[in-house]
């Protein structure tokens, strides 16, 4: 049923359900106003308990006394372990308004008993072409061919399009805007929404810092080449209509520390020229019952709409195994595990995760995975190059540096080598000299022992 001809039937729940920033406010509002209704709108997040009631109270008594439409904002910001909030919606406020309700929740609609018919309409994603359109008609200026780049680029939300052409604009106050802005616009917009659970990581390194086996690097390559094809492969020639699920990209970098897998994170990210967003841990996991998917929830939601790419490092402390239930918290731990892998497979953005213990990681995850990429201890042709990598051309460096000989005699990954060699930079600064032989093997000696080996 179209939305229009659904909100002509008075009398009903009309729930529409999509990604938040996918203009379904907006929807609804236009439509009441194209019906001569005025819509009367209440968000549902942040609200203290007390707030919630009163204003909930207002507004049915409001749209009583006015005949407005009432829409409800986020329904899902309400669910809670006990359903509370959403019971008084469903039980005290709807049987006090008659005509239609207006509902707007995100992609996972919460469970309601309603008291009359519900109608629920999911929006699905902008096409490449609209967000093209979009782009180009809150920017107001620029060629079809920009447009087209930035919706294959940056396929934000529409609501997240219109902001960041505002803040592209206000930065060029005036002046020509040039790319510089647009990026600034995009990562403000970003930033707001992400800032909250992750931290957005610059990256300064490039590819001809890392040292890779042949193998990984194609694997790379491959990762890549699943983000830039994803507008041709799921849109142009229909592979997403068929394929469904998964139509976003994930991948497990596992190893060792030191190994570089939060490196290629960042060149990847720089490569695709996408924003890398490390989530912090701290502020997802919550004491509180509940609280730690909503958090996650809001997480993957503002990924999704801003197309950033989600950084897990140390994974397999949330997308670890599932337990055998002995406590209440395994059960929790275990809900929690559950929702992850049911919005990972939603989930249309990119999202990395790493890990030191990839038997650790939840079997049910793995299978999920676009792909798994194993990280190896370097062996010592490799550690020679990253020895020579590490050293900036910058930096004085003695000629007859024994880089061979540094690699046979420390068995250490690349982590490792750069702590060392800054060591010994630090120790020939300070003595003012250049890097030589005996200060890298000095300081390659320290961290070697540090890792709780012998030089041989
Ligand atoms: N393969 C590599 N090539 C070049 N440099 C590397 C490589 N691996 C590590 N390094 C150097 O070590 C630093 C730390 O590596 P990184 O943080 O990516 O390791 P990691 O695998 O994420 O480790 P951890 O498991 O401890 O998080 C890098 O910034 C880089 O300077
Ligand atoms: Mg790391």
């Amino acid at each position: 049923m179209a939305i229009g001809d659904a909100l002509k039937q008075e009398g009903n729940i009309l729930i529409l359900q999509g990604a938040r920033g996918s203009g379904r406010r907006s929807i609804l509002e236009a439509l009441g106003r194209a019906q001569g209704r005025d819509v009367l709108a209440l968000a549902m997040e942040d609200l203290s308990f007390d707030r919630f009631v009163r204003l909930l109270h207002e507004l049915a008594l409001e749209c009583r006394l006015t005949g407005k439409v009432p829409l409800l904002c986020n329904l899902d910001a309400l669910a809670d372990e006990k359903g509370e909030r959403l019971a008084i919606v469903a039980n005290d406020f709807a049987p006090l308004i008659e005509g239609t309700i207006l509902v707007t929740c995100g992609v996972q609609r919460p469970a309601v008993k309603w008291d009359r018919p519900v109608i629920v309409i999911e929006m699905g994603q902008p096409t490449h072409a609209q967000r093209a359109k979009l782009w180009l008609d809150a920017l107001g200026c620029g060629t079809p061919e920009d447009a087209d780049r930035l919706a294959n680029q940056y396929p934000l939300a529409p609501a997240l399009i219109v902001k960041a052409a505002e803040a592209a604009k206000a930065r060029a106050a005036g002046r020509a805007m040039d790319a510089q802005d647009i990026f600034a616009g995009i990562r403000a917009v970003l930033d707001d929404k992400l800032g909250n659970y992750a931290r957005r990581i610059s990256v300064t390194q490039t590819w001809d810092d890392i040292v890779l086996p042949t193998d990984q690097t194609e694997a790379i390559i491959e990762l890549m080449a699943r983000v830039r094809g994803r507008h041709k492969v799921y849109e142009q020639w229909g592979f997403g209509a068929k394929v469904g699920k998964g139509l976003g990209v994930s991948a497990l970098f596992s190893g060792p520390p030191g190994t570089g897998k939060t490196m290629v994170a960042g060149l990847i990210a720089k490569e695709l020229g996408l924003e890398l967003y490390q989530v912090d841990m701290a502020k997802i996991a919550s004491k509180y019952i509940g609280e730690t998917e909503k958090n996650l929830a809001a997480l993957f939601d503002a990924a999704e709409a801003g197309h950033a790419i989600l950084l897990f490092d140390e994974a397999d402390s949330l997308f670890g195994k599932r337990t055998e239930v002995k406590s209440s918290n395994d059960r929790y731990a275990n809900l929690e595990t559950n929702y992850l892998l049911q919005r990972l497979e939603s989930f249309t953005g990119i999202c990395l995760l790493t890990s030191n213990h990839e038997s650790n990681m939840d079997p049910a995850f793995q299978r999920r995975l676009s792909l798994h990429l194993r990280f190896e201890l370097p062996d010592a042709d490799e550690r020679a190059q990253l020895w020579r990598a590490v050293l900036p051309a910058g930096a004085p460096i003695a000629k007859d540096i024994d880089f061979a000989g540094l690699a046979r005699r420390f068995a250490m990954s690349g982590g490792y080598i750069k702590n060392a060699a800054l060591r010994a930079a630090f120790l020939a600064a300070d003595r003012d000299e250049a890097i030589t032989s005996v200060l890298l093997e000095k300081a390659a000696r320290v961290e070697y022992e540090g890792m709780g080996k012998l030089a041989a």
